[in-house]
């Protein structure tokens, strides 16, 4: 079932005759548009994708499933939508209460009389949680970067090098394989690995720090989440246990993934994994995220979660543990529901790399 589709059965259970999207990932996932500025109204059985001037070639070539209607000056976007929306013959329309700021909706309300508004929560985004074959290739993809991004950059855990230089690396080799970083690269060494968003700083790596490096590739519009931890010099015996029982966490919440289980009851598993060594009162984050065209997309492993795992989500795993002044440790994996389990997106390994 396409975007749309699985968009107007939601509209028709939540009593939505029409749709305005204006959340710029959404409006992508749905039309395909990747210009800054555009939205879309969706009815049952049309609607219509508007922007202006700047990116009218652009939009007739990226949009499908809507025709493309767009405007110049002296028109602005509010007045213009308001015609569509008459031609259209929209009384009521739904908006995305979670993107859409109180002096915008001031602003529609004063230009459209006629067009009551309905503030919807959690309407559109939530259907980015099942992939589409073509997300997926792409996603398979920027995993396939950072794993080779972290081959690249293990020649630089030497004592003397800083945090810095590393960051500046995984930029670089990001952007030679025509990816972006999907976010700020985390480098925290020594004492900062406890950071759980360390970004890199001037620190140099010692002798006996745990290096924590939290990375991801954007290509094409998604992208990959990717931690590792690694020790220069031989670890110790609280390094060691520490290392391993996040491992422990890591894999065996990996291996309880599969359709049909509540994100609430992984998350909770890597608890109870980090309390068999007293551990889980130094792991303050949820276990994981939804992974997309955002790095945090809709749906998680937490506390919190309402979500239960289906075929076709992609999820990160990553239980940490951040001891304030000794250090820290995080193993993060990027994964796809499958019929009756995940399959594992990154490869980088997972044993403690020792340099
Ligand atoms: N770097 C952010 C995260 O792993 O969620
Ligand atoms: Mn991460
Ligand atoms: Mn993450």
């Amino acid at each position: 079932m396409n975007a749309y589709q699985r968009l107007r059965d939601k509209m028709a259970s939540a009593s939505i005759e029409a749709m305005l999207v204006t959340d710029n990932t959404n409006l992508t996932w749905l039309t395909g548009f990747t210009g800054s500025s555009g939205l879309a109204v969706v009815t049952q059985d049309g609607g219509v994708f508007v922007t202006d001037s700047r990116y009218t070639v652009q939009a007739e070539s990226e949009v499908k499933g809507l025709p493309v209607e767009t405007f110049g000056s002296p028109k602005i976007l509010p007045d213009f939508t308001l015609e569509q929306l008459q031609s259209l013959g929209v009384k009521r329309l739904g908006f995305e209460s979670q993107v859409v700021t109180v002096a915008q909706r001031e602003d529609w309300e004063s230009r459209w009389t006629g067009v009551e508004l309905v503030a919807t929560k959690d309407l559109v985004s939530p259907l980015r949680m099942l992939k589409t074959d073509e997300e997926l290739a792409l996603i398979r993809q920027a995993c396939g970067i950072a794993d080779a991004c972290f081959d690249h950059v293990q020649r630089l855990f030497q004592p003397g090098v800083s945090e810095r230089d590393i960051e500046l690396e995984i930029e670089l080799f990001m952007r030679r394989q025509g990816a972006t970083t999907a976010f700020e690269v985390i480098v925290a060494s020594g004492w900062r690995s406890a950071l759980p968003h360390g970004r890199a700083s001037e620190k140099k790596l010692e002798a006996g720090d745990f290096v924590t490096l939290d990375f991801g590739a954007c290509y094409k519009g998604l992208n990959s989440d990717v931690t590792r931890t690694v020790v220069l010099g031989e670890p110790n015996d609280r390094q060691r246990e520490v290392y391993n029982q996040v491992l422990k966490a890591e894999t065996e919440c990996i291996a309880m993934m599969k359709p049909g289980v509540s994100g609430k009851a992984v998350d909770a598993h890597a608890r109870m994994i980090l309390d068999e060594k007293g551990l889980a009162q130094y792991f303050g984050h949820g276990l994981g995220h939804g992974l997309g065209r955002q790095v945090h997309d809709p749906g998680g492993l937490s506390s919190r979660s309402t979500d239960i795992l289906e075929e076709g989500m992609v999820f990160t795993v990553e239980p940490g543990v951040y001891i304030a002044g000794w250090g820290g440790v995080r193993i993060e994996d990027d994964v796809l529901v499958t019929a009756d389990g995940v399959e594992v997106l990154t490869h980088a390994p997972k044993e403690l790399l020792v340099f």
